[in-house]
């Protein structure tokens, strides 16, 4: 059985943590503050409309986590949450793992999820015996993609008409990287 830790130190003043339900009320708080942002590219921003709901998306992300099929970890910077960093999909047979990221627009710009996400995916890969990492981007979504980019991974097609977002089918493009490239950088 695979085990993930719920906290994972970045940097001095970075750090990521599962989830829990009483963060229900800053997070939903730092969403709202979004919406219009992460509604470009995200398609859940108009199931997300009160603290309820997001105290009901802890609570199933929580119970994946204790079946280890998912786990919504927080992105915390100076003891604020500043965005979410997720494992969205676990293949325990294949030893794969699809993650995904946002973001708080005002902190955007200076590394911060480029530095987590190297940071689970270092412990992912080296910590927990996972094999592949997979992280999937709009095609036209520049600042998602160039996350997998700087971290190394390989780009590995795109899949057309893949998500309904709202109004319209996107193309989505996928990265991943095993273990062996994560460490020997190719
Ligand atoms: C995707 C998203 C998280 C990317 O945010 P981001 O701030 O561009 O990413 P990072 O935090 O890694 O920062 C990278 C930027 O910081 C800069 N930077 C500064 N110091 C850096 C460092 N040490 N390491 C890496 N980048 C650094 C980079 O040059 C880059 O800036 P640029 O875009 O001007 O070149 C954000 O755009 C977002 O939340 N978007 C909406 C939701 C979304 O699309 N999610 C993904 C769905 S697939």
């Amino acid at each position: 059985m695979i085990y993930i830790p719920d906290a994972i130190p970045v940097s001095e003043d970075l750090n990521l943590r599962a989830a829990r339900l009483d963060d229900a009320a800053e997070l939903f708080s730092l969403v709202n503050k979004n919406r219009m942002f992460l509604r470009k590219h995200l398609p859940w921003l108009d199931d997300t409309n009160s603290v309820s709901d997001e105290t009901d998306f802890i609570h199933q992300q929580s119970e994946k986590a204790n079946r280890m099929e998912a786990m919504l970890l927080l992105v915390e910077y100076r003891n604020e949450i500043v965005g979410t960093l997720s494992i969205n999909r676990i293949d325990h047979g294949n030893r794969t793992a699809w993650i995904g990221y946002w973001l708080d627009e005002d902190q955007c710009g200076n590394g911060l999820m480029t530095k987590s996400a190297g940071a689970l995916i270092d412990v992912l890969l080296n910590g927990c015996a996972f094999h592949r990492i997979v992280i999937e981007a709009g095609v036209d979504n520049l600042p998602s993609r160039a996350i997998p980019e700087r971290l190394g991974f390989r780009k590995e097609g795109v899949s057309i008409e893949r998500e309904w977002l709202y109004d319209h089918w996107i193309d989505i493009v996928q990265y991943a990287i095993t273990e062996r490239e994560w460490n020997t950088g190719g």
